[in-house]
């Protein structure tokens, strides 16, 4: 519960209105020195500064794989192509290993990269700071490559795909 002009309100219902802005979806993936890989799905990505580079997102602070994320220094994200909808949800499960038959190469310090997104982006953590009950990474761009693919999309807590565009005017 939580508190709105003194009016109580459950985070559920504050959660929804959250998720009425539509996203992509990403895997944002790390590794430390002791070769544990992580992979978190996450929609809080977002870009921030153009030059120089600089991209967010967000962990929730219970994550058991915050520490790991902590000691590399560095995050890749893994922006999910439509047809890989399966790793959106693998990834977003606490399963003991997380990275059973996913795709992937080791890219920028050791860390994973996933074969066939639309687009990736290699990042040094430059800020780390506690806001809430999430931790939120601000990382530069060190390395990024993409392709013309059809992204996932994720909005009112459903998997969702690109429409046909609309005019601009
Ligand atoms: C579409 C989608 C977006 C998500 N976005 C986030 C996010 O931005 N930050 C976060 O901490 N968890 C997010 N989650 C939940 C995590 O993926 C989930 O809790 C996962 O188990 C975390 O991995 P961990 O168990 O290794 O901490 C999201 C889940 C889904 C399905």
């Amino acid at each position: 519960m939580n508190t709105k002009n003194n009016i109580t309100w459950d985070t559920r219902e504050l959660r929804n209105a959250l998720g009425s802005f539509g996203t992509g979806v990403t895997v944002v993936t790390s590794g430390n020195a002791q070769s544990r890989l992580v992979g978190v799905t996450a929609n809080s990505f977002s870009s921030v500064s153009l030059e120089p580079p600089i991209v967010l997102w967000s962990l929730v602070s219970t994550s058991p794989s915050l520490k790991v994320f902590d000691e590399s220094g560095r995050f890749v994200i893994n922006v999910l192509a439509l047809q890989q909808i399966d790793l959106s949800k693998q990834f977003s499960r606490p399963l003991e290993d997380k990275f059973a038959g996913v795709d992937y190469s080791i890219g920028l310090g050791g860390l994973p990269v996933i074969h066939n997104c639309v687009a990736t982006f290699e990042c040094k953590t430059i800020q780390r700071t506690v806001v809430g009950d999430h931790v939120l990474f601000l990382g530069q761009v060190e390395n990024y490559f993409f392709e013309k693919k059809t992204p996932l999309l994720f909005c009112q807590g459903n998997y969702m795909q690109v429409a046909e565009a609309l005019r601009n005017n």
